[in-house]
């Protein structure tokens, strides 16, 4: 198993890992055209950060994404490719108006969720190992892998934010990573969402 930096060529891969792994997930609903928008984002886009794991004979099974200047990064986003996140996004909103509007509101106008305390911290914003090779430490080693490049870049700490009902799973694959609870909030969709953090 094999962990680098991610490249365009690998953004259809990318997307097909996310749909798989993140069922029924909002960003999911916006369909693949804006998952690949926002994939490309890591890869390309200043300060961000997108890491894939490639088994020798399936290819891309696994992947993390996020940024090491989450603030910078989303604002900048925001500024420069906002109509076409939401072009993007058109197909999902003509298909459930009422259910994307104001969450894509909410995401389009996303900082990252930083809290003040954490001034160097980078954001994992999404990890995900393809459903049929989870179990295998595959989570783990990502983890591990975008720890080790938030650290060269300089950075002491990283924070994440997940659900904080129906997702124990996940909470635990964090916290026997070394991450803990800091603090929980809600979102302006409604979402209880956990803020977990680690120092490196
Ligand atoms: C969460 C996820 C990335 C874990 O990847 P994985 O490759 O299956 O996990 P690993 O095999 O590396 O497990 C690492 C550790 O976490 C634990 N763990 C993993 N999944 C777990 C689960 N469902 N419940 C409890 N513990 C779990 C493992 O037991 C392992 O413990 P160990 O260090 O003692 O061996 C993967 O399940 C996934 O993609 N889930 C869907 C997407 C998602 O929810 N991502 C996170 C939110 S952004």
């Amino acid at each position: 198993m094999d962990i680098r930096q991610a490249t365009e060529a690998d953004v259809e891969a990318i997307v097909s890992t996310h749909i798989v792994a993140f069922q029924g997930f909002f960003l999911t609903m916006l369909g693949p055209v804006f998952l690949k928008k926002m994939y490309s984002a890591f890869i390309n886009q200043p300060n961000g950060l997108m890491r894939v794991a490639v088994d020798p004979e399936r290819g891309i099974v696994g992947f993390a994404a996020g940024s090491v200047a989450p603030e910078v990064f989303f604002s900048v986003l925001r500024k420069k490719q906002w109509h076409g996140f939401l072009l993007a996004a058109l197909p999902s909103i003509l298909k459930n108006p009422a259910k994307v509007v104001k969450k894509l509101y909410y995401a389009l106008f996303y900082k990252g969720d930083k809290p003040k305390t954490l001034k160097k911290n980078a954001l994992l914003s999404s990890i995900a190992v393809c459903p049929d090779m989870s179990g295998k430490s595959i989570g783990k080693a990502l983890l591990r892998d975008f720890e080790l490049q938030v650290r060269q870049a300089g950075l002491d700490g990283l924070y994440l934010t997940t659900d904080k009902f129906g997702n124990d799973n996940v909470v635990a694959f964090y916290q026997k990573a070394g991450y803990q609870i800091e603090n929980e909030f809600t979102q302006p969709d409604r979402r209880q969402m956990l803020r977990l953090v680690k120092s490196i």
